[in-house]
């Protein structure tokens, strides 16, 4: 029996200045896809895991978050007292239950390694997950679940995998993989943003991660790599001779919400699926259908 995975961190410490002037004031990670935010779809998905404990990572202006996950006790008295439960129930839905959050700061912007060390004491000497919010994550089974059940027979460090184009290889940690038996990958090493040229596959992590506690003790040398940050990446790298390491190719699709188009189609991906939406979106599509032929051509 392995492990279980009892503990998620989710690193919320960075700036967004992709999405300036809308982060300026505002999280990047509570921008809304339809109506949840990005942060919110990760933690249901690492409920839906089996997560008992929710650690954030964030940052000087991230109180939004917090705020988030807690009660609005003005919101919902209000609400309760127009009769309104259907949005009650939505604003209460966010709710994580005393206890089962913590709160640490990632007081300078040294990396996404960086940023998963500064839970350390909070997660403590047992395996975990590591949940990027940008990476949104369509699918039937959620994509951590998926995970979590191949861990239960491999066990050591998971991360989701997917191939991207040739030219992208230098925005993702790309795996070096010696074998593959259906959706799994073997990797031998690992290498942050390799420039395509350099690339040893197409293959690249996107963000969910199941690791081992060796990984923290990598990221306790603090070591610096690409862009001179501390990687997550080289962590997992060194841990591979004595941790089995392996990709797993989710079963869904996963929107790039660190980027304006991923972030566009995102909305549009999940407006589709909504009920109460999904046909207002087809028919804002079509009527936009023949602007869009136009701008293409
Ligand atoms: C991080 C990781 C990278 C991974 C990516 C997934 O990069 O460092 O290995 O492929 O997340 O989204 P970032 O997007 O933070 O630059």
């Amino acid at each position: 029996m392995k492990r279980p995975i009892r503990k998620a961190v989710f690193p919320v410490g960075g700036l967004g200045t992709r999405f300036l002037p809308a982060t300026k004031a505002m999280p990047k990670e509570m921008l809304p896809v339809v109506d949840k935010p990005l942060i919110e779809y990760a933690v249901e998905e690492a409920k839906a895991a089996g997560i008992e404990e929710f650690v954030f990572v964030t940052g000087r202006g991230k109180s939004a978050i917090e705020d988030h996950f807690d009660h609005s006790w003005e919101l919902e008295t209000s609400l309760y007292q127009r009769g309104k439960t259907e949005l009650l129930e939505a604003s209460r839905a966010s709710l994580l239950k005393p206890g089962q959050v913590a709160y640490t700061r990632q007081q300078e912007p040294l990396g996404l390694g960086h940023a998963v060390w500064c839970a350390r004491r909070i997660v403590g000497d047992e395996p975990f997950a590591v949940l990027l919010a940008d990476d949104l994550v369509m699918a039937d089974e959620p994509c951590l679940s998926q995970m979590v059940e191949v861990y239960n027979e491999t066990g050591g460090n998971i991360v989701a995998v997917m191939d991207v184009p040739e030219d992208q290889t230098d925005r993702y940690g790309i795996l070096d993989v010696v074998s593959e038996e259906g959706r799994l990958a073997k990797a031998k090493g690992l290498v942050e943003k390799p420039k395509p040229a350099e690339a040893p596959s197409t293959l690249s992590i996107i963000g969910r991660y199941i690791l081992q506690p060796e990984v923290m003790r990598e990221l306790d040398r603090q070591d610096t790599g690409a862009g001179g940050e501390i990687q997550l990446t080289d962590a997992m790298s060194r841990t591979i001779e004595s941790v089995p390491f392996h990709g797993l190719r989710f079963d869904g699709q996963r929107f790039d919400c660190g980027s304006k188009e991923g972030f566009l189609e995102a909305q549009i991906a999940f407006a589709l699926q909504r009920e109460d939406l999904g046909e207002a979106m087809a028919d804002i599509l079509s009527r936009y259908g023949e602007s869009a032929r136009l701008v293409a051509s």
